[in-house]
């Protein structure tokens, strides 16, 4: 029996829940959301879905039941507000946290062995502002992660596929650091199928699509007002399944540093492996000096947004 809640059944969580219920690898699928109805109707939806689509997941929506999580295997938190066009992700950070540590605290007393994925932005800040949050509920830093380098690299990794005419399946990619404009792409660990990707593009295009990628976010922002759900939602699924089925998968996954990369006391994109503990080990590759000093740089700007949270909730610095 496995069993995975999504908490916040907005574009993100409702789309977790969808691309979950689709792959038919979990028993139970519960929403969570504070408007009265959303999930319920959402929930609904989905499973009336189920006999078009061939799943057996049950899909079950509650307006703020905690009870009807019990026992999740996984807690998925995409509640709080998106950004809208001209806000970045820190903006969200006055109203968000009190959110996810709210969230996160109500989750944890009903799954006590659940493994939490942070979507809310920012997110850096917003997995540290949970695992604060539950830590003292005995919850080890690997069982809270963010869901932002998945995203982040299929950004990347779309990108080059168009502009190599060449299926996304094929390439392979890791990018590191902050989900915000500082994110690290690696271009020396890209491929194309093992080929390097400085083999089949020149730098300048690279260099354009890596820029493109940091502000992938925003690009989505601008054109339809609110941020992204399908690649988000998508991303954070395939974390979830990651971890239920104990697959250990090699992602870029938002983890907890203590030493690793030369970082402490910080939650960062970094690669990690995930399995049914949920960060089962973090990766250390060794970057040369500039990707080292992209990497300080991005660690610069996530421990501004910690800063930003010490002041509006004391009680978790
Ligand atoms: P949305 O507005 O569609 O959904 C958010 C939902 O959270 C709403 O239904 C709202 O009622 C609910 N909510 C608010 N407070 C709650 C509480 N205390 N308990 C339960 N539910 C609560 O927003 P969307 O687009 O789904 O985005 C959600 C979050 O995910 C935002 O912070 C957004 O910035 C972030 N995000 C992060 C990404 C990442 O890569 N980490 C990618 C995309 C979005
Ligand atoms: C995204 O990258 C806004 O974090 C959100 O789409």
């Amino acid at each position: 029996m496995s069993k995975v809640s999504i908490i916040g059944a907005g574009n993100v969580g409702a789309t977790v829940a969808d691309c979950l219920a689709k792959k038919d690898i979990v028993n139970d699928v519960v929403l969570l959301d504070i408007k009265e109805n959303l999930s319920e109707g959402k929930a609904l939806d989905m499973w009336e879905a189920a006999p078009i689509e061939y799943y057996g997941t049950c899909v079950k929506g509650v307006t703020n039941d905690y009870e009807a999580t019990a026992d999740s295997d996984v807690v998925v938190i995409t509640s709080g507000v998106p950004r809208k066009p001209g806000m970045s992700r820190d903006d969200l950070i006055g109203i968000n946290a009190k959110i996810v540590k709210g969230v996160a605290e109500n989750a944890i007393k009903y799954s006590p062995n659940a493994k939490f994925i942070i979507v809310s932005n920012p997110l850096d800040t917003m997995c540290y502002c949970a695992y604060k949050a539950i830590k003292e509920a005995g919850v080890g830093s690997n069982r809270v992660f963010g869901m932002a380098g998945v995203l982040d690299t299929a950004r990347y990794k779309a990108f080059l596929a168009t502009e190599l005419q060449v299926n996304p399946k094929d390439i392979q990619a890791l990018l590191m650091g902050g989900h915000g404009d500082t994110m690290v792409p690696l271009p020396r660990f890209t491929t194309v199928s093992g080929i390097p990707v400085t083999e089949l593009i020149d730098k300048e295009k690279l260099d354009a699509i890596i820029e493109r990628t940091k502000v992938g976010g925003g690009e989505i922002v601008k054109l339809i007002g609110t941020s992204a759900w399908y690649a988000p939602g998508a991303a954070a699924a395939q974390m979830a399944e990651a971890v239920v089925t104990d697959a250990r998968r090699v992602f870029p996954v938002c983890a907890y540093l203590e030493g690793q990369y030369g970082q402490n006391g910080l939650y960062l994109g970094v690669p990690v492996i995930l399995g049914k503990n949920g960060v089962e080990k973090v990766i250390e590759v060794n970057l040369n000096e500039e990707e080292k000093s992209f990497l300080e740089t991005s660690a610069e700007a996530v421990k501004k947004g910690i800063g930003s949270l010490a002041t509006l909730l004391p009680e978790l610095a």
